[in-house]
């Protein structure tokens, strides 16, 4: 796999899980929060080791580091946001006020790296250096995950 296929795969399972919160009954709380957990560790993730491969590699390359900023300077967003939501009551009005937000703003990230800074990034990295940073954000997901 490579790390495009490995960064959508991630992104299909984070729609998806905004998908599942979305579904859960309106009084049940506990799943609501659950199922939240769930999105916001994967979230968390995702970001960690993307930061930590794709846009490391990327960042290098003059004709592409703007783009990788921006997308950057997101992530710092939704960890905001996602500390903001800790402090409020999982299913009140405001958290499902502020996570409306967050999700907005998720599936717009989501869509700008698959829509913008891909098809920069194919430019940047041969299908040789893709590949291994397949092989690399697999690793850097299986060492987050095995800590919490
Ligand atoms: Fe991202
Ligand atoms: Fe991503």
């Amino acid at each position: 796999m490579d790390i495009f296929e490995a960064i959508e795969q991630d992104h299909q399972e984070i729609r998806h899980l905004i998908h599942r919160l979305r579904g859960v009954e309106e009084e049940d709380r506990t799943q609501q929060e659950k199922v939240f957990e769930e999105l916001k560790a994967l979230l968390l993730h995702h970001h960690e080791a993307e930061e930590r491969t794709f846009f490391h590699a990327l960042l290098d390359n003059r004709d592409a580091r703007h783009e990788g900023m921006h997308a950057l300077q997101e992530h710092g967003e939704h960890k905001k946001v996602l500390e903001q939501m800790g402090d409020m009551r999982p299913g009140s009005d405001n958290w499902w006020d502020r996570f409306g937000e967050l999700e907005h703003d998720i599936l717009h990230h989501l869509e700008e790296e698959e829509e913008d800074i891909f098809p920069l990034a194919r430019k940047v990295f041969s299908s040789q250096e893709a590949r291994a940073l397949g092989t690399r954000i697999g690793q850097v997901k299986g060492g987050l995950s095995a800590h919490g």
